[in-house]
């Protein structure tokens, strides 16, 4: 399919695909670039202090930022469109540090490996001669990797607001205590108005940016609120592999109430941030998740581009 080798891609290679993909929008995020960000706070419940140590998970409320995005590289894609939405967490911690949790409207992601993510990008360039993806190669990319027919499959919805989809982080990231004892963990922010999508009727008659005014005005009438629900693996759950879910009937934690209150005032400030899945904090470390680990270069790719205006 690719020339490029699928085992070892570096992020500048990811990055280039991801800009054949989606198009390039200088100075834009190279996915999630249209966006907005709001104010919130995180309210521990106390549920999850015994299995880590990690500062806003104790007793005290948190102040934080969020960042709701569609997941194309084009700042001006239409909200009605079937894509993931991401929601991006920024923790500021009392000690003035802060953590990040990034997260979107799908439970798996669609390669187990960075190579995989490469292949399919590859994959869904568009034909120059359609302005489409050959879908025949996304399904050679599927027949190759049977296990990832499930993830690439997943349809997102297309929420009646981004406060009424579920969130997923997708990957395991490992909890520790003040003894040293570790649990994998996966998270998932679940709205308190509770899941709502359009149907593709109603989406036709929604307004291309309709995510955003539903949103401030959705804020001018009181608080939107997410938990924030934590699984923990058991024996035997993959912590290295996102494409892969763990059972549901695994229990759950609700380690606390996210409260977002207004729009932030300085959205391009906020715009101009990069918000990273590895900013970890005492208290939680990276699971053995290649993909995990990898994002942290091509996010750190995408910013470098688009604050030098590329
Ligand atoms: C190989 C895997 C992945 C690659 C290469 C990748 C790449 C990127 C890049 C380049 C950006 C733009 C970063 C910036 O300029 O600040 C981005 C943004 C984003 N990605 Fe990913 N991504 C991957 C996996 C994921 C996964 C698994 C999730 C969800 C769990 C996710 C959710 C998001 C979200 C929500 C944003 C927007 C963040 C913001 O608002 O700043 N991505 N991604």
């Amino acid at each position: 399919m690719s020339s490029i080798p699928a085992d070892l891609p570096t992020a500048e290679q990811v990055v280039d695909s991801m800009e054949r993909m989606h198009g390039l929008y200088p100075g834009h995020r190279r996915s999630g670039a249209r966006g907005v960000c709001c104010k919130a706070t995180f309210t521990p419940t106390g549920d999850a202090a015994g299995l880590t140590t990690a500062a806003h998970l104790q007793d005290r409320p948190t102040p934080v930022i969020v960042r709701f995005s569609n997941s194309e590289g084009n700042p001006r894609s239409r909200d009605t469109a079937p894509v993931a939405r991401g929601m991006a967490v920024r923790f500021q911690l009392p000690n003035g540090g802060d953590t990040d949790l990034v997260a979107m409207t799908v439970p798996l992601f669609v390669a187990s490996t960075p190579g995989q993510f490469l292949e399919l990008t590859e994959a869904l360039r568009p034909d120059p001669a359609t302005g489409e993806p050959d879908m025949s190669r996304v399904q050679a990319h599927v027949a190759a990797h049977p296990h990832l027919a499930e993830a690439v499959t997943q349809r997102p919805p297309v929420p009646v607001g981004y406060g009424t989809a579920a969130y997923w982080a997708i990957h395991a990231f490992v909890w520790t205590d003040a003894a040293g004892n570790r649990q994998p963990v996966r998270y998932r922010w679940e709205p308190e108005a509770g899941r709502a999508e359009l149907s593709a009727e109603e989406a036709a008659g929604r307004q291309d940016q309709y995510l955003t005014e539903e949103l401030h005005q959705r804020l001018r009438q009181g608080p939107l609120a997410f938990t924030l629900q934590v699984q923990p693996a058991e024996e035997d759950d993959p912590t290295h592999d996102p494409a892969v879910a763990w059972p549901e009937r695994r229990k759950e934690i609700t380690a606390g109430r996210l409260e977002i209150t207004a729009p932030v005032d300085d959205q391009d400030y906020w715009a101009a941030q990069r918000f990273d899945p590895t900013r970890v904090t005492a208290g939680i470390e990276l699971s053995d998740d290649p993909v995990l680990t990898f994002r942290a270069r091509a996010y750190a790719e995408s910013y470098r581009r688009r604050s030098g205006n590329r």
